[in-house]
């Protein structure tokens, strides 16, 4: 049964100003709409977790294959899309704090690509980055092989042409449980995208004018589903792992007429949980939220992605439904306590090393950096990305020690938010525009907000290698804002 879409046309939406008209897409002379929407329906909320194929315990063996697959986004909409295992998102790696993950990946895809576990500690030479591995050529395959230190909520995505890649669907979530897990009715991952299509609805085209404030597409999904029902039973306590997987669009998450209860971020537990109103989740980042289910009996209720202005007009865009949360018709059951203490964190030391990252952005003659990219460009002018005056990969690594507590300063210069990402460790925000945030907890991706600036501490473990650190914004990692850390035994 095909539902009734309702396409608010570009038109609707036309009080976007100035540098933003690159974020209108032509169609063949047509304009495709900024926003579709779709009604709700039941689609596959969970992710399928990978089957577990090696039977020894502390050991999770797990088959990946990246193909292009047709995918059904809503009901009646099949788009041809990239997937690991034919799926969207890819199947959910679960495993526990210490064991040992190996993942036996195949690469049939028409174009090279590698797999990086995005906040999994692991050894560099398991990153996934070009930087230590050769891009997996198409047909071949590799083995990646690695203990998980950390429980938290993970996720995995290609590290070449990933403004493409990911945006063609290859993403998953990685859930590493640790033993203080909160008891909840349920623990479910939300993997969160959007996708921009075009008229007939398959993917629309990459063009280099989407770079300025990423690839924000026109189809919010979760799990893989345009508008997705879950069903939750009254009076429980469910426990959601949001994952942000999108390439550029900034997920500001309420539940109207509920308050959040945040309980982990990007590195797992927070000491505490603490109720919010709403959380914005930038991409790469993700949140561990607790929501009890109180209401009527059957009452539907709108996760909503509220209007966030990240610069260049994107301020201008509507609030967006996520997904639907439906109560079930039963009686509410009791409501399992809710956690207080959760997971003790030291605070890192003050720093022995002091950092500045800025984090740059200008206009260039025919500047499409990067590689790959159509040269369709007709205009002359384009977005270079850059961080200490250096278009990524023309740029020095940064020379670093093992067992340092270093503190960095990352600098927004530019009219627009950036969310940082550092991979191979975690970090402890000290202050965002001179503020302490008033919470100690681990990440490994931050909102750095237009014209601020964020300093967190980081302790550079003994976990020797080259390690990047990007703006999560894929369209500006891939045209210059990315750099290398260089970390050796002192
Ligand atoms: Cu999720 Cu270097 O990336
Ligand atoms: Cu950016």
């Amino acid at each position: 049964m095909t539902r009734p879409l309702r396409l608010a046309l570009a038109t609707a939406i036309t009080t976007l100003t100035g540098a933003c008209m690159d974020m209108g897409n032509m169609d063949d002379g047509m304009m495709i709409p900024e926003v579709i929407e779709v009604d709700a329906s039941e689609g596959p909320f969970q992710p399928t977790a990978a089957p577990d194929l090696d039977p020894a315990p502390n050991v999770v063996e797990v088959a990946l294959e990246a193909k292009v697959s047709d995918i059904e986004i809503a009901p009646g909409r099949t788009l041809s899309m990239w997937t690991y295992n034919g799926q969207l998102p890819g199947p959910r790696i679960e495993a526990r704090a210490g064991d040992t993950v190996r993942v036996r990946f195949k690469n049939s895809l028409p174009e090279a690509t590698t797999i990086h576990w995005h906040g999994v500690r692991v050894p560099a030479a398991m990153d996934g980055v070009p930087a230590v591995q050769s891009p997996i050529a198409a047909g071949a395959e590799f083995t990646y092989e690695f203990v998980v230190p950390d429980a938290g909520t993970f996720w995995y995505h290609p590290h070449v042409r990933s403004d493409e890649q990911v945006e063609r669907g290859l993403y998953g979530a990685f859930v590493v449980r640790g033993d203080a897990e909160p008891a909840t009715t349920t623990d479910r991952t939300v993997v969160l995208d959007d996708l921009l299509i075009d008229s007939s609805w398959q993917l629309g085209e990459f063009d280099p004018m989407q770079a300025m404030v990423g690839r924000q597409g026109n189809v919010i999904l979760t799990n893989g589903w345009a508008h997705p029902i879950v069903e939750v039973a009254r009076g429980g306590l469910h426990r959601f792992r949001f994952i942000n997987a999108a390439n550029a669009r900034y997920f500001r998450l309420a539940l109207p007429g509920h308050r959040l209860i945040q309980i982990g971020t990007d590195g797992g537990l927070l000491p505490a949980s603490r109720e919010v109103d709403e959380l914005l989740l930038v991409p790469g980042e993700r949140a561990d939220v607790l929501v009890v289910a109180t209401g009527e009996a059957n009452e539907a209720m709108e996760w909503t992605s509220l209007r966030y202005d990240r610069g260049h007009g994107t301020g201008d865009l509507p609030d967006a439904v996520v997904f639907q949360m439906k109560h079930g018709s039963d009686a509410p059951i009791t409501t399992p306590a809710i956690p207080d203490a959760l997971v003790p964190i030291a605070a890192l030391p003050e720093a022995t090393v002091q950092r500045e990252i800025k984090l740059e952005e200008s206009m260039a003659m025919g500047g499409d950096h990067g590689a790959g990219h159509g040269s369709s460009m007709s205009s002359d002018m384009a977005p270079v990305f850059s961080i200490n005056g250096q278009v990524y990969p023309d740029a020095t690594p940064l020379a670093a020690s093992f067992e340092i507590v270093e503190e960095w300063s990352i600098v927004n210069t530019t009219e627009m938010d950036h969310p940082f990402h550092l991979h191979g460790f975690r970090f402890q925000v000290v202050s965002v525009d001179g503020v302490d945030p008033g919470v100690v907890a681990w990440r490994d991706s931050i909102n750095i907000p237009a014209e601020k600036t964020v300093k967190f501490r980081v302790r550079l473990e003994d976990n020797a290698g080259t390690w990047m650190f990007h703006c999560h914004i894929l369209e500006h990692a891939e045209r210059g804002m990315m750099g290398e850390l260089e970390v050796a035994a002192p």
